[in-house]
């Protein structure tokens, strides 16, 4: 009897379709904020230094996440190429996530020490040099551009505010890491670091 009310009536069955729908949603995402394997960091997690925050950074400016994604899926295909797929608790000092979905290039997750500084630092000057075939864009640039360190103080408040366990030591240190380098150091140093928690552990 009930039913046939609500099937006859527009208006309540999109409404009640709408409540199902959120509760729904609400069930399936709402515990994953509370969920220890999702908001634990995996042992030997530690925030970014400055110097690989301002690598990140560069990162984001520059669009890498446009072609390059930072998340191992659990298939053989991908641990294969890429290394141990990617957990949760790899990135919970991540703001905002770099996992992304296009693969113009390889996934990066687990790019960090695959190759020598002096092999970032060429690929990312011209990537032709080092790899002929190619069509990543040459960020010769980086290279001359000193990096700008006048907001990264308040970079790691912000990020000290939603979680990240930052000292009042290394924010006051954050300046004096950044002098003298240039925006390809930073970058190559935030790329080198990239997935080393549980690379060995494959
Ligand atoms: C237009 C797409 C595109 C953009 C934008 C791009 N890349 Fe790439 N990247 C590629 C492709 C394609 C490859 C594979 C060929 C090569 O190694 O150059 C690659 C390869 C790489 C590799 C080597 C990965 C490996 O495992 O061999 C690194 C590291 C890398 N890119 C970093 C970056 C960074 C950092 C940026 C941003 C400054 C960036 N890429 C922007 C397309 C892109």
């Amino acid at each position: 009897m009930t039913h046939d009310k609500i099937e006859r009536n527009l208006g309540l069955l999109f409404a009640l379709t709408l409540f199902i729908l959120l509760w729904g949603g609400l069930l399936e995402i709402v515990p994953l904020f509370f969920q220890k394997s999702t908001t634990t960091p995996v042992p030997g997690l530690k925030p970014y230094t400055a110097e690989r925050l301002a690598g990140r950074d560069i990162y984001l400016r520059e669009g890498c996440f446009n072609c390059h994604s930072q998340m191992i899926r659990p298939f053989r295909a991908e641990t294969e190429r890429y290394g141990r797929y990617s957990v949760a608790g790899e990135y919970v000092y991540d703001h905002p996530f770099q996992w992304g979905s296009k693969r113009t290039g390889p996934d990066l997750h687990r790019v960090g020490g695959r190759y020598s500084d002096a092999w970032q630092r060429a690929h990312l000057i011209n990537p032709r040099d080092v790899v002929p075939e190619s069509n990543m864009p040459a960020f010769a640039f980086l290279e001359k551009t000193p990096v700008d360190a006048s907001d990264i103080e308040a970079k790691m408040r912000a990020l000290r505010l939603v979680g990240v366990p930052y000292t009042d030591e290394d924010i006051a240190g954050a300046k004096a890491a950044l002098e003298g380098k240039t925006e390809l150091d930073v970058l190559v140093a935030y790329l080198q670091g990239l997935g080393l928690e549980i690379k060995d552990t494959q």
